[in-house]
């Protein structure tokens, strides 16, 4: 295991938070849940049938696992209640019907989408963060939480980021922990979503990675060397977002447009932005778009031996995140220890 990851996990054993894990029909998850609830790294809320769960994985120890089971839990109305208030007005993009006509309607879909089921929960305060995504895609995962859960105070766009772990001393990044960002979620974020996505990642590299941020926006251009105008115009892109994120955040060491090489070579940053706290010492990276984004960690991951935690989800108002569909039980333990970090 990764320092990075210890310290993560040391850190959620002391919180005591209860994470709900909707996907009790997965093996995985349910043996995660017996291993979470051993090793004390948070209480755990299974969704699904008790007896079902039991008689799939007879050799678990259901010991200390919460399960609940929407079919008979008498907060299941209370839940529906929730989700019909939440989206009253909402119309469906598919049928272009109300999403939720009634409150009966809600019940019916909850009894069905254990991810919403758990994001209602997280919603009442019932839980204090929810895991998914071991048997759903990204976005049956994360539309419950965009739906329900919503943005934090002051947070307009949901995003995610890569904790990226070193495998040896490397001058470039002497904390041997970096943040890159966005990777997966946003396509092509515009400047105030890539503000966003700058403040919310110097939090996860302060609470997740326990690093002092400093975050550069990244381009292909440094300070104005480059200009694609007749192109995409990312350069303009990348300096409003630098602009807009010192306004939204004054306390925040960050800065651009830079290269990679000019972000974090200090003889690079000297030369091309000699008057930058940032250039040639950075450890948190904003991508211009999810292309450049996720091209990049998996860089990191292939060539340079990079050890990827996430993607973390980040801006949500209470925490959410997604598992990968070839997730092992050590994967969803430590999502389950990043997402009760997360928890306030
Ligand atoms: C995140 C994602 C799943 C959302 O897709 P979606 O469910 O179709 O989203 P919709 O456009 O229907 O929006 C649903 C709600 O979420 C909100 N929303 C969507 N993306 C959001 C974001 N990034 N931040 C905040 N809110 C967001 C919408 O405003 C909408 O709110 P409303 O219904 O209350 O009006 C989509 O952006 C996506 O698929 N991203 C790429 C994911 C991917 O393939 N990653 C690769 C994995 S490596």
């Amino acid at each position: 295991m990764s320092t990075v990851l210890e310290q993560i996990t040391k850190k959620a054993s002391e919180l005591n938070k209860n994470i709900v894990l909707p996907e009790g029909e997965d093996s995985r998850v349910v043996k995660a849940a017996e291993e979470v609830t051993k090793e004390k790294l948070a209480t755990v809320t299974l969704i699904g049938n008790p007896a079902k769960i039991k008689e799939n994985n007879p050799d678990v120890n259901l010991e200390g696992i919460i399960i609940v089971d929407p079919e008979t839990d008498e907060r299941t109305i209370k839940y529906a209640e929730i989700l019909f208030k939440a989206r009253e007005g909402k119309i469906n993009k598919k049928t272009n019907l109300p999403e939720y006509p009634t409150v009966e309607d809600a019940k019916q879909s909850i009894l069905k989408d254990y991810t919403m089921y758990g994001a209602l929960m997280l919603k009442a305060g019932d839980v204090d963060g929810l895991v998914s995504g071991a048997c759903h895609s990204t976005a049956n995962t994360l539309r419950p939480g965009l739906q329900v859960i919503k943005t934090a105070p002051g947070v307009q766009t949901i995003s995610s980021s890569f904790i990226m772990v070193s495998p040896r001393e490397n001058i470039y990044n002497p904390d041997g922990v970096a943040v890159f960002a966005d990777c997966a979620i946003n396509i092509e974020p515009d400047a105030n979503q890539l503000a966003d996505i700058a403040i919310s990642s110097a939090e996860t590299a302060k609470t997740i990675a326990g690093i002092e941020p400093r975050v550069a926006m990244l381009s292909f251009s440094t300070k104005g060397s480059g200009n694609d105008d007749k192109f995409f115009k990312s350069v303009p892109k990348m300096q409003e977002a630098t602009k807009i994120a010192k306004e939204k955040a004054p306390e925040l060491i960050v800065d651009g447009e830079f290269q990679f090489d000019a972000a974090v070579a200090p003889e690079v940053g000297k030369l091309k932005a000699p008057d930058s706290k940032v250039a040639g010492n950075a450890n948190v990276f904003v991508f211009p778009n999810i292309n450049a984004g996720n091209i990049g960690y998996k860089i990191a991951q292939r060539f340079g031996g990079y050890l990827a935690l996430g993607p973390i989800c980040q801006g949500f108002a209470k925490p959410i995140n997604d598992l990968s569909r070839g997730c092992s039980v050590e994967d969803i333990k430590a999502v389950v220890a990043i997402t009760a970090l997360q928890a306030k």
